[in-house]
């Protein structure tokens, strides 16, 4: 029996969300805590750049979201948390596992295909226009990142459900040609994972401009929170929490026994300008620490250096020998 092994990537782009804190970091930061599996973090800053092109956001979104994990309570001791651009050997396995990646089936890629898309419904003459290589190829690193470190199981969001079938593909065709070299990885998809509404009750995503971002100071968290949208029903009316952002905010970050209470009081009658209340001093409380925690890193960029440098040579003890194997399996030895 092998150990489990979960992994999973973060793409370092913009600022962390309350509905990313729901949605993923929170699930993530739980699985790392379970004594018998080990856990890989890292940070995807090679797949930022497939749509980032600054080079100040590009170094500061990647300290900012590493500042942001460790806030939340990831314990590099006990995990493996580095950059994927420290670990070199995954872009050596990249290259090796795109040679056996066949074209067509990185045509049917879904971020590629959202992008040629795109521009058919623009009417541009060349469908590929704006497009480049590293998200043509976008699957194939993800490939390397995952079967770099024999990762058994790899929580993804929903979106990332095809990309996980192509590494698969790719990990078996692999195996197929040269030998059992690669550990096939379960995605760990959750249907249940809640889907935080935003401020205008659509999802909460950094495209609707309708997020609350982790880690506001108090005054402005206030203010987001006020401005979540609700019904016109008076103090007193009792208030149903379907189709409730309010509520369903609440219920996302609250235990189950809080969201009942909290429920129960929104069907008695509680205004919705208490309710407001309620949960911007129940996010407000959640994340007083850790925002303490997060401001403190942030202005310590030496510190999480430090670390994650020695996370990149934790993990490479395993890539190393690994990828001296893999390129053996493809007949490429090493001379020396
Ligand atoms: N593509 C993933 C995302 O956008 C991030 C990612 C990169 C990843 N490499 C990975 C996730 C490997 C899991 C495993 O969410």
């Amino acid at each position: 029996m092998i150990k489990k092994r979960v992994l999973t990537g973060i793409t370092t782009t913009g600022s962390p969300h309350l509905g990313n804190y729901v949605g993923a970091i929170k699930q993530a930061i739980d699985l790392s805590r379970i004594k018998e599996q080990d856990s890989f973090y890292f940070l995807a800053d090679y797949h930022a750049l497939v749509k980032n092109k600054d080079p100040k956001k590009i170094e500061r979104s990647c300290l900012e979201i590493a500042a942001t994990w460790l806030a939340l309570g990831l314990d590099p001791e006990k995990t493996f948390f580095y950059r994927q651009s420290d670990i070199p050997e995954i872009l050596e396995l990249n290259w090796i596992l795109s040679s056996v990646t066949a074209k067509g089936i990185m045509n049917r890629a879904h971020a590629y295909k959202a992008a040629t898309d795109d521009n058919q419904v623009k009417e541009n003459r060349d469908s590929d226009k704006g497009i480049n290589m590293s998200l043509f190829s976008y699957p194939i690193l993800m490939a390397a990142d995952i079967l770099m470190f024999k990762a058994t199981h790899v929580p993804v969001g929903q979106d990332q459900k095809q990309h996980m079938e192509m590494v698969r593909d790719i990990a078996q065709k692999f195996n197929h040609h040269y030998g059992d070299i690669f550990i096939i990885p379960t995605p760990v998809i959750s249907e249940e994972l809640s889907i935080l509404p935003g401020l205008d009750g659509r999802k909460m995503s950094k495209s609707y401009k309708n997020t609350i971002p982790l880690f506001l100071p108090s005054k402005k968290l206030r203010k987001l929170v006020m401005k979540i949208k609700t019904n016109s029903l008076e103090p007193g009316e009792p208030k149903s929490t379907e189709d409730c952002a309010l509520f369903d905010i609440y219920k996302g970050v609250a235990s189950k026994k809080e969201a009942l209470a909290f429920k129960k009081k929104l069907e008695e009658g509680m205004a919705w300008g208490e309710a407001k209340e309620e949960l911007f001093t129940y996010i407000d409380q959640l994340f007083a620490k850790p925002r303490e925690d997060y401001l403190r890193l942030t202005q310590e960029p030496m510190y999480l250096q430090k670390l994650l440098t020695e996370g990149a040579d934790k993990a490479r003890e395993i890539s190393l020998p690994y990828i001296k194997e893999i390129k053996e399996a493809v007949g490429i030895k090493s001379l020396s």
